[in-house]
């Protein structure tokens, strides 16, 4: 059969990565969280005292790491690593979300990203979950879904997954977190956050996460078989 390229886009926290991988478990393709990998390159920066501004040593620093994920045996949990060594949980904590979104906007970072993601997807059957993918890693995708939701519906999924790890972070600052980042992806010069025009919009705030993935599963069945 023949394999697609999905690509879920939208707003920081709606069940992207969630809807995603079920997705993905379902029909036997690849899952890409593009997310991950900006969150690495940010833990990278800031554990090597890089500045945001340096770009000849942020240059340099793409160089020298290394992105990659691993399925865990046991759980089937994609993880990342940076640099062979597992830093899955460290690239969720908040202090990592508070500076993704600047590192996100560097254009050399953004070529980086995207010529990775380009290479992982270019045998297909992929499901991308990230900010750009259907305007610009892979504009001819099959399927695209435009992910939306009410702040405060994704800061609470967002303080429950924190808490879940053991971050116990106040609604109020998660909700600053997200209406930034949500600025930030969307107001950046360099492949900002939007819908593509030919995107098909899902508004998470009152559905479930199995109701999110019959939804994507539906315009896959219509982009296999019309
Ligand atoms: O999906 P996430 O919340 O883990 O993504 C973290 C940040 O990475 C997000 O605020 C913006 C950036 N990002 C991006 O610029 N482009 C992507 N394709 C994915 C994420």
């Amino acid at each position: 059969m023949k394999k697609l390229v999905i690509a879920i886009d939208g707003y920081s926290s709606c069940g992207k990565s969630t809807t995603a991988k079920a997705v993905a478990a379902v029909l036997h393709y690849a899952y890409l969280d593009t997310g991950a990998m900006y969150r690495a390159v940010t833990l990278y920066l800031l554990e090597n005292n890089i500045s945001f501004d340096d770009l000849p040593r942020i240059e340099q620093a793409l160089h020298e790491l290394h992105i990659s994920f691993r399925r865990h045996r046991r759980t089937g949990r994609n993880e990342v690593y940076l640099n062979d060594k597992i830093r899955e949980d460290d690239i969720r904590q908040m202090r990592i979300s508070n500076a993704v979104s600047e590192v996100s906007v560097i254009p050399v970072v953004r070529h980086a990203m995207v010529a990775q993601q380009q290479r992982i997807g270019r045998r297909r059957g992929v499901v991308m979950d990230g900010r750009d993918i259907g305007t610009t890693v892979f504009p001819d995708a099959e399927v695209k879904v435009f992910m939306t939701a009410d702040v405060e519906v994704r800061a609470r999924r967002r303080e429950e997954e924190l808490a879940a790890k053991g971050e116990i972070v106040p609604l109020e600052v998660i909700i600053e977190n997200l209406r930034k980042r949500d600025r930030i992806d969307s107001t950046r010069a360099e492949s900002p956050l939007r819908r593509a025009a030919d995107a098909v919009l899902l508004d998470t705030t009152h559905i479930t996460i199995d109701e999110q993935v019959d939804f994507v599963l539906e315009r896959v069945s219509a982009a296999l078989f019309g």
